[in-house]
């Protein structure tokens, strides 16, 4: 297995592009499966995660061809031969069940294998059934799968989510696409990879409005027709590059970033002595003054502070002034990457779902496991501002979520290389 060794090196200047949103386009391939004309995204990142849901949409009798070095994904659902999701590609990625939506209402039915357990947390997935349920589907739970039926189709209806998932979300209003009649999606929630995915829903032709604010509109259609798409900007990669300079000292550009992707997760690096400016061609991130000050941090949904943020906030405030307070409330269990940073010498409680940081002067590099996709990346930014090496292991969980992490890292002036395992 790869590992990634990085030394510390000191600030960190120049350019950062940033790719297009994982979690989008997770979410905009699957939408292929509404239509029979071809769907293409443009700005796709070049991931695992990525190929695993092209694997998906191959089994299901899809056609994803991958273009341009990975950056088009062009794909054609006119001939499905299955609606079946199975346990196998399923477990490999919970993303995949946002096939469900879409299959069930251009086809009334699918069968979608249920994720099982992941690192982070059980996420179940309830609420994607019962606003499912609301539209007129009967869905049961046999062998590990959700078997769902609609057999006169799928009716729209109002219904409010007890809690504002993301991917429930989407499900939903995919679903809701081919309804018959007008669905109103009470306590939506509001991330930009869902505004992304109605933008491209309204290009196929669907007549959706409200996306962004938490009531989404859905008036059902006929049919939708081909579209071509540019996926969003991954602002979680972009709050995760601007950590960079923050935790390194110096200035970096982050290439296409724009401020209103990562408001709260800017307002809390300003609030600990970090400066964020919009300029013509993305963000700029410089650290004003010598250390950074503790700051807290309550994760939520947008436009709250990201939980795919708190890991590498974390390794921010390990080496911050003071004593900071991160309240992880999305996931339960997404501490995983304390007891790695405490390796290199951070000073960190977890009990529950807080964690209490003591930020110290320097962290020291360490041989550390990355635990899931986040924070692996938190233990590679801990990594460049320790003393000497840090070796992180388990680089595939980093793969699924941050094309070139070497290459856009050196590109700045960071240590960090790429070392090939068995
Ligand atoms: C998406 C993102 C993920 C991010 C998360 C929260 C993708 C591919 N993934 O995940 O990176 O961390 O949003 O911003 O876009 N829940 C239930 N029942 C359900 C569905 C969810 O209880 O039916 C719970 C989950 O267990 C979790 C919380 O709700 O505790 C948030 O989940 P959700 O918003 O659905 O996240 P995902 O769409 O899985």
């Amino acid at each position: 297995m790869d590992s990634i060794l990085v030394t510390g090196n000191g600030p960190l200047n120049g350019q950062i592009p940033i790719a297009g949103a994982k979690n989008a386009c997770l979410t905009l391939m699957p939408a292929t499966l509404l239509s029979e004309e071809p769907l293409t995204l443009t700005n796709a990142p070049r991931l695992s995660d990525i190929k695993t849901m092209t694997a998906l949409l191959q089994s299901l009798g899809a056609e994803v061809s991958s273009l341009q070095d990975g950056q088009v994904i062009a794909m054609s659902s006119h001939n499905l031969t299955s609606q079946t999701a199975d346990y196998d590609i399923v477990r490999k990625m919970r993303a995949s069940n946002l096939v469900l939506g879409p299959l069930l209402a251009r086809f009334g039915q699918a069968v979608v294998s249920l994720p099982g357990g992941c690192a982070i947390g059980a996420r179940p997935m309830d609420l994607h059934v019962e606003g499912l349920e609301a539209l007129g589907a009967e869905i049961e739970l046999k062998d590990g799968y959700l078997h769902a039926k609609a057999p006169g189709g799928l009716k729209g209806a109002v219904h409010e989510m007890r809690f504002a998932s993301v991917g429930a979300t989407e499900n939903i209003v995919m679903a809701a696409t081919l309804a018959k009649g007008t669905t109103v999606l009470k306590n939506a929630a509001r991330e930009p990879e869902i505004v992304d995915l109605v933008e491209c829903l309204r290009k196929m032709g669907a007549q959706i409005s409200g996306e962004g604010s938490s009531t989404i509109e859905i008036q059902g259609v006929d049919r939708l027709h081909g579209a071509t798409h540019q996926v969003v900007t991954d602002r979680i990669e972009l709050g995760t590059y601007m950590l960079a300079p923050a935790i390194c000292g110096g200035e970096v550009e982050l290439l296409g970033g724009r401020m209103a992707l990562v408001e709260s997760f800017a307002a809390k690096l300003d609030a600990a002595g970090v400066s964020v400016t919009e300029t013509q061609n993305g963000l700029k991130v410089a650290r004003k003054n010598g250390r950074v000050q503790a700051v807290d941090v309550v994760t939520e949904p947008f436009p709250g502070f990201p939980t795919d943020l708190q890991a590498q906030m974390m390794a921010l405030m390990c080496t911050a002034e003071g004593t900071s307070v991160l309240e992880e409330r999305i996931f339960e269990n997404r501490f995983m990457h304390a007891p790695e940073l405490v390796r290199m010498g951070a000073n960190i409680e977890v009990h529950g779902g807080t964690a209490t940081v003591t930020g110290v002067e320097t962290l020291k590099g360490a041989p550390v496991m990355a635990t899931d996709l986040r924070a692996s990346v938190s233990l590679i930014l801990a990594g460049l501002a320790a003393e000497g090496e840090t070796t992180v292991s388990r680089v595939y969980h980093l793969d699924r979520g941050y094309e070139h992490v070497v290459r856009k890292l050196e590109g700045v002036g960071a240590k960090i290389e790429r070392i090939k395992g068995e």
